[in-house]
């Protein structure tokens, strides 16, 4: 094969290397050569999507063509998702102000190119989910990573955002929020929404934990009720259990739905089928999905139980999702190194914190216990003896 000319090369724009997809690499081949391995790097559901859903989907595939719909989804969802607002929240939110989307992903892209131009800055505390920044900068928005503080579950404060030096154009948060599993108090989110509405900095909640909460200190609140100016990013893929359906939903603001809309049909057309036609039953299945939750709440307590005793003993207070940001600095240098380490001497994967912040990541790891609680059990015994060589 002859070179490639240079015009022919992978674009610069979208290169992002993961640690988290080198590691995986790593454990399929210690896999593959017969050593069974524990995932806890994984951030998904290790069960499927709710019977209901299911249903639903075999049924209107019997009845209709399942063609494309309109770019901001099908009126029933939408509808649905509104009287969720009301049900849950107590927020009135207008169906068509809802937009439903590919994932939370989906619609943090939709947000950032519908509300952002090329160069605007938008603030993202540290640690952070890393799809978002390489969202940024793939889209030309400028990633201002700020730091916040394992005091404030690494939660940002008014105080973290005016610590920052140049003004920013806007700020994405996330409670329950990944890698930490830590939450921002609904006075807190309120005084977050109201100060960016004030200053005119776009706020973004990032709600896809949501029904993910194991604290009665925590009670369910949505940045719709504070700010008419915020958006509302949520998805199917984490507390409904339908993460390979590709399907979440965005709430904005009035004046954004137009625009937003053709984007999202200029894009990609609409939503994917099936999985608004299944969303649409889940959102009725609480009662199934609860037990999910209550099988993480467990989880996470052999966790907090028995990691101490082994080393884990600092960490922001996991109050939802599916996460423990673990500080392992007193372990060993490096988080990489260290999760190496781990996956070939206790056979436990878990994800460094390098992908998740910049400033600190090498200094902490995550572990996920959204598996089996015998899964959990077993990855602690194994840690445990791995420590226990050191
Ligand atoms: C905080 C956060 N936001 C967004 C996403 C993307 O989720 P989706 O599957 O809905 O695209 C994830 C996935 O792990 C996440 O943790």
């Amino acid at each position: 094969m002859g070179q490639r000319p240079p015009n022919f090369e992978p674009s610069h724009r979208g290169a992002a290397p993961s640690i988290a997809e080198q590691l995986q690499q790593r454990a399929k081949n210690i896999e593959a050569a017969g050593q069974d391995i524990l995932y806890l790097q994984v951030g998904q559901p290790s069960t499927g999507a709710p019977d209901g859903c299911l249903d639903a989907i075999q049924e209107a595939s019997q009845h209709g063509t399942l063609g494309y719909t309109g770019a901001a989804g099908i009126p029933a969802l939408r509808q649905r998702i509104s009287r969720q607002y009301a049900e849950l929240y107590n927020a009135d939110v207008d169906p068509d102000r809802i937009v439903i989307t590919f994932g939370a992903s989906g619609a943090m892209i939709l947000a950032l190119v519908g509300c952002f131009d090329v160069g605007q800055r938008v603030a993202l505390p540290q640690p952070f989910y890393y799809g978002y920044r390489y969202a940024m900068s793939t889209l030309g928005v400028e990633c201002v990573p700020f730091e916040t503080s394992i005091e404030n579950g690494f939660q940002p404060t008014i105080a973290d955002l005016e610590a920052i030096d140049e003004p920013i154009d806007g700020l994405i948060v996330a409670s329950p929020g990944n890698p930490t599993g830590s939450m921002i108090h609904p006075e807190q989110l309120k005084e977050l929404a109201v100060y960016c509405e004030k200053k005119a900095i776009r706020f973004i909640s990032d709600e896809i934990y949501h029904g993910i909460v194991f604290e009665d200190d925590f009670p369910p609140a949505t940045a719709c009720s504070y700010s008419a100016e915020a958006i509302v990013v949520n998805s199917f893929s984490k507390y409904y259990s339908m993460a390979g359906w590709r399907l979440g939903w965005m709430v904005i603001p009035d004046y954004l739905v137009t625009p937003i809309s053709g984007l999202a049909h200029n894009l990609y057309l609409c939503p994917p089928v099936p999985a608004q036609i299944g969303a649409t039953h889940a959102l009725d299945c609480r009662t199934e999905l609860d037990q999910h939750v209550e099988r993480y709440r467990r989880n996470r307590d052999i966790l907090l139980n028995r990691l101490p005793g082994m080393g884990f003993d600092r960490f922001a207070a996991p109050h939802g999702a599916f996460y423990l940001y673990c500080h392992v600095k007193h372990l060993a240098e490096d988080s990489v190194d260290f999760c190496i380490d781990m996956l070939e001497n206790a056979h436990v994967l878990a994800a460094p914190g390098s992908d998740f912040c910049p400033l600190s990541g090498q200094h902490y790891i995550r572990f996920s216990y959204a598996g089996s609680t015998d899964q959990i059990e077993a990855a602690a015994d194994r840690i445990g003896e791995w420590r226990q060589q050191h």
